[in-house]
């Protein structure tokens, strides 16, 4: 069983500044809610709930966020607007919370390591909570977990991206199993378009078995100077199993301002239509 998930959440959002300056990329809304706040939520619909942070400075705003506000609940208490708080308070009361912190950013692949104190030696997802994903029936996370109790192994969500934008991801390549499912043999984090083996770009969700954490410990820095976790992945699939899995459903980056205003006019028209 699968029970915690991780949210890298240490990054300091450059591609959204001004606005992330003082402010938590993952706490910027779509509509009224905050994205960390619908990644928890896909967390808690694939059963996940223990949710484990690894922060950083300037984050402080997403543990209050998981938390109770004692002034502004007793400000509300008994009003119309305490029913704008249900959603929030059902999640906190359904989950744990642990947070970690991030000393230097060197990469997801370092951030997920740091991780590993709170994530202790059970299989374990990841979720970037820039990439914001709906499912169609179920949600992308909940598809995944599914996937991992068939196949037991570290499995990556990958959509198939313009092939002018595969230096933004993660890009694998591999032997189809069936229509959404490949296993990966080959992995390039951020390739140039002459070097990417395909357009199947790894979007912000992950299954991680915990053997993962040794070879992070043993990877080098990679593109960017970094630890990737891309690259862990790779000697992953090299030395056992990786799947790749094509999810139903769709995925705003919400890292940048085009997919941002994409995924807020995407619920804007849910949120119309729900009247
Ligand atoms: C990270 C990963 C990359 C993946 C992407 C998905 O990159 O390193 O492999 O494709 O997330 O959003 P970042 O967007 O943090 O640079």
């Amino acid at each position: 069983m699968i029970k915690k998930c991780l949210f890298p959440v240490a990054g300091y959002g450059t591609r959204f500044l001004p606005a992330t300056k003082a402010m938590p990329k993952e706490i910027l809304p779509v509509l009224d809610k905050p994205l960390v706040q619908y990644g928890v939520e896909e967390a808690v619909e694939a059963g996940l709930k223990d949710i484990c942070f690894v922060t950083g400075r300037g984050k402080r705003a997403i543990e209050d966020h998981f938390d109770v506000s004692y002034e502004l609940e007793h400000q509300i208490e008994g009003t119309g607007k305490e029913r704008m708080l249900d959603g929030i308070r059902n999640l906190i009361s359904q989950c744990t919370f642990s947070y970690t912190r991030q000393i230097n950013m060197r990469g997801l692949g370092d951030a997920i390591l740091t991780g590993r104190t709170i994530v202790g030696d059970s299989p374990f997802a990841v979720v970037l909570a820039d990439d914001l994903c709906f499912g169609e029936t179920a949600g992308v996370l909940a598809q995944m977990v599914k996937l991992y109790n068939q196949f037991r192994c570290s499995i990556v969500a990958i959509e198939e991206v313009p092939h002018d934008q595969v230096s933004s991801y993660g890009v694998i390549d591999g032997e189809a199993l069936s229509d959404r499912l490949i296993r990966v043999t080959d992995m390039v984090e951020k390739p140039s378009p002459e070097e990417a083996p395909s357009n199947l770009a790894i979007i912000g969700r992950y299954i991680l078995t915990p053997d993962i954490f040794d070879i992070i410990e043993n990877t080098e820095p990679g593109k960017n100077g970094e630890v990737q976790i891309t690259d862990a992945l790779l000697r992953q699939a090299k030395e056992g199993c990786v799947i790749a899995y094509k999810f139903e459903g769709r995925r705003f980056d919400c890292g940048s301002v085009s997919g941002f205003v994409d995924a807020t006019n995407y619920c804007f028209e849910k949120y119309k239509a729900k009247g």
